[in-house]
C-alpha cells in the first residue's frame, strides 16, 4: 500500500521518523564511555516522565509482561498476599503473574468499564487486621476498557486505612500520554513498556521502584536471577548492566526523551486529551457506545467501542484490516467479539487520528453497519476547530 500505513492498535503505535533514524546508528560498546553517558541520561530522563526525584530507575530487556513480573518477584516472597484491582483483561493477568510464584492474589472484580473503586479498596485494607496484605496492584489505564483508575485516589484510599502495603501500579498505556506523578502519589514500583507513550518498538521493561520497594527487594524471596534488581543498580552506577542491554532501543529512548521534552510534557497531555475527546465525539455521533461506564473516566490513549448488536467485533477488524489496511484492537477477555479498541497515543497528530476515525467509518458502512457516514468526522473536526492546540480558547 502507498503513503505512509495507520497503526490505530493501542500500542506499539507508529515509531517517529526521529527515533527509527536514532535507533539506526552503528552500535557502540555497551561497557564503554560513551554507553555509560547514554544510559545516565535516559535514566534521568525517565525520572522526568515517572514524575520522580526519590525513584530509581530499571530497564531491563522485555516486556510489560516482564515488567509485571520483574516487579513482583523483587518485592514480594511465595506466601504474601496481595490485594489485586481486576476490571479488565491486563489487570487479571497481573494478578496471574502474582499466583504464578506462589503469592496470594485476593482480588476486587469490578466489570469491563468500570474503574478500580478506591472506597472498597480502603474496605479490603481495613479487613486486614494482621496486616497480611503485602501490596496492593492496580492498572492506572486498563487497555482492555479504555478506563482509568484516579491513583491519588487509591493512595488516599490506603492512607485512610492506614495500611503499610506497597502501591504496585502498572503505567503500560498511560505513561508519558497522561499525567502520572509517582513522587505526589507515594507510588512503590510504576512498570511500563516503551511501545505505547514512549513511542519505541516493545522490547523493554522500564520500571520506577521506591525506597520502600527498594527495602522491600532486600528481604523478597520470589526467585529471580535475570530480573533480580541488585546487579542492575550496582552495575547501573558504574553506567553498564549486568547483561547485554537493548541498546539500540536506549539509543531510541534518548530521543523519545527529547521529543517529549521538546514538547513538554503538559503539552504532550493536553495533546492526547484533546485527541481522545475527538475520537470520543466522533464515536458518539456514528451512533456508537463507548464501553467506559463514567466517560470521565476514559483513558485518553485509547477508546474502546462497543459493536453494534448483531455484530461481531472480531469480524468487523478482519474487514476494516482486509478493506483498508487499518489496524484496529480487538476486544479481550469478557468482552472478545463485542467491542474493537481505536488507539490514539504515542506520536499522533489531528490529521492523522481524523484519517484513522474516516477508516472506521468508511469500513463499518461497508461492513454493513448503519452509521450516517462523515457525522463522526464533522462532530471531530468541529471539536479541533473549537479547541487550540495546546490549550483552551484559542481556536486552530
Ligand atoms: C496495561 C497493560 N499491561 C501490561 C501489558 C503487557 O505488555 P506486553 O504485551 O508488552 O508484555 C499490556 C499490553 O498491552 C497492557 O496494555
Amino acid at each position: 500500500m502507498p503513503g505512509r500505513p495507520f497503526l490505530q492498535i493501542p500500542g506499539p503505535t507508529l515509531v517517529p521518523d526521529r527515533v527509527v533514524r536514532a535507533m539506526s546508528q552503528p552500535l557502540i560498546d555497551h561497557r564503554g564511555p560513551q554507553f555509560a553517558n547514554l544510559l545516565k541520561g535516559v535514566l534521568e530522563g525517565l525520572k522526568k516522565v515517572f514524575q520522580t526525584s526519590r525513584g530509581d530507575i530499571v530497564l531491563n530487556p522485555g516486556s510489560g509482561t516482564g515488567a509485571w513480573e520483574s516487579c513482583l518477584v523483587n518485592t514480594l516472597s511465595p506466601g504474601d498476599r496481595v490485594l489485586g484491582c481486576v476490571n479488565g483483561h491486563f489487570s487479571a493477568r497481573f494478578c496471574d503473574v502474582a499466583s504464578a510464584h506462589g503469592i496470594e492474589a485476593e482480588r476486587i472484580e469490578v466489570p469491563y468499564g468500570a474503574s478500580t473503586p478506591a472506597d472498597r479498596v480502603e474496605e479490603q485494607l481495613r479487613a486486614d487486621v494482621n496486616r497480611r496484605i503485602k501490596a496492593v496492584l492496580v492498572l492506572h489505564c486498563e487497555t482492555s476498557t479504555g478506563v482509568v483508575t484516579d491513583i491519588g485516589a487509591i493512595r488516599r484510599a490506603m492512607d485512610r486505612a492506614d495500611h503499610p502495603a506497597l502501591l504496585l501500579i502498572d503505567v503500560v498505556s498511560s505513561l508519558a500520554c497522561t499525567d502520572f506523578r509517582f513522587d505526589e502519589w507515594r507510588v512503590d514500583v510504576a512498570l511500563t513498556g516503551p511501545q505505547k507513550g514512549l513511542m519505541l518498538p516493545p522490547g523493554m521493561a522500564i520500571l520506577a521502584v521506591s525506597p520502600k520497594a527498594r527495602e522491600a527487594n532486600r528481604s523478597a524471596k520470589c526467585g529471580r536471577y535475570f530480573w533480580d534488581w541488585a546487579p542492575v543498580f550496582e552495575r547501573n552506577a558504574r553506567g553498564e548492566f549486568p547483561y547485554t542491554p537493548a541498546t539500540a532501543l536506549i539509543f531510541g529512548l534518548k530521543e523519545s526523551l527529547a521529543m517529549l521534552e521538546e514538547e513538554g510534557l503538559p503539552n504532550v497531555f493536553a495533546r492526547h486529551a484533546r485527541l481522545a475527546e475527538a475520537c470520543r465525539r466522533a464515536v458518539t455521533a456514528m451512533g456508537l457506545r463507548i464501553l467506559a461506564k463514567n466517560i470521565k473516566e476514559s483513558s485518553n490513549t485509547l477508546t474502546a467501542v462497543c459493536m453494534r448488536e448483531g455484530f461481531d467485533s472480531d469480524a468487523y477488524l478482519d474487514h476494516a484490516q482486509k478493506t483498508l489496511e487499518l489496524p484496529l484492537g480487538p476486544g479481550l477477555g469478557d468482552v472478545k467479539g463485542k467491542i474493537f479498541r481505536i488507539g490514539h497515543l504515542g506520536s499522533l497528530n489531528e490529521l492523522e487520528l481524523l484519517g484513522a476515525l474516516a477508516g472506521v467509518e468508511m469500513t463499518l458502512t461497508s461492513f454493513g453497519v448503519a452509521v450516517p457516514l462523515g457525522a463522526g468526522l464533522a462532530a471531530a473536526e468541529t471539536y479541533l476547530l473549537q479547541t487550540a492546540r495546546g490549550g483552551p480558547g484559542k481556536g486552530l
